[in-house]
């Protein structure tokens, strides 16, 4: 199965993500991640990408394009993947259409999660991840169940993103209006799109895309 999920920064892609890569069986790719461990490497990518992602805007089409090829022909992806922050621009989106096609293979669903922004900045203000595991967390609507303590590893160090500030939310929140919203039209003429109220808490969202992706034609 191969999925797309889409929505503004702080939408919760990444926490809904995470569980239909495990419901699924399929690998969960996030290209914010995929950057991220590019500048803490110190590469030429990560060099290149930090700027522009402290200040909110998209990294360039090329890079990510041939960061995606690279990552969607790794072994854990043979069984399907869901994107997680790609694609975010028309380019990208037709890039992905080429790459499937190459493949012989097809999108089964584009989730789109849709969250007022207001509720956007609060969520982003108070996530906190995991140091060793990456596990996801929030001061207010995911607290781990022994506080200081990860549910997922047991680790005690946490840490919050240089990209999750007020100024860079508003930056990145017009970068997703300007620039990722417009391909949202390409995979409603596909047929593919599939709208969901991210408004709801997190079981909700999921038991909504579960509901969504059930009534998908395999
Ligand atoms: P990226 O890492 O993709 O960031 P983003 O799109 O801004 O999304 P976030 O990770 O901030 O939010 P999310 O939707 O995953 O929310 P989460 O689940 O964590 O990209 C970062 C940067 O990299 C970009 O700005 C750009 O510079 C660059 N980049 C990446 N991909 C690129 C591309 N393709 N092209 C160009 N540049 C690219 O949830 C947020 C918080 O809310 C969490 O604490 C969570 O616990 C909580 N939460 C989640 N769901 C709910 C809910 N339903 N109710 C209450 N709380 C919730």
């Amino acid at each position: 199965m191969n999925l797309i999920i889409l929505g503004p920064p702080g939408a919760g892609k990444g926490t809904q993500a995470k569980r239909l890569q495990d419901r699924y069986g399929i690998a969960q790719i996030s290209t914010g991640d995929m950057l991220r461990a590019e500048v803490a490497a110190g590469s030429a990518i990560g060099r290149e990408a930090k700027a522009v992602m402290e200040a909110g805007q998209l990294v360039s089409d090329a890079i990510l394009i041939r960061m995606l090829r690279a990552r969607i022909e790794r072994p854990d992806a043979a069984k399907g993947f869901i994107l997680d922050g790609f694609p975010r621009t028309v380019p990208q989106a037709e890039a992905l259409d080429g790459m499937l096609g190459e493949k012989g293979e097809k999108l089964d669903a584009v989730i789109q999660l849709k969250v007022d922004d207001a509720a956007l900045v609060d969520r982003i203000a108070g996530r906190y991840t995991c140091a060793k595991c990456g596990a996801g967390y929030h001061d207010r609507y995911q607290r781990p169940r022994v506080a200081g303590v990860c549910d997922a590893c047991g680790a005690t160090e946490f840490i919050r993103r240089a990209d999750d500030n007020r100024e860079t939310v508003t930056a990145r929140l017009a970068a997703y209006h300007r620039q990722t919203a417009p391909i949202l039209p390409h995979y409603a003429a596909q047929g593919v799109l599939r709208v969901v109220d991210g408004m709801a808490d997190i079981d909700g969202v999921t038991r909504q895309i579960e509901l969504a992706l059930e009534a998908t034609p395999a």
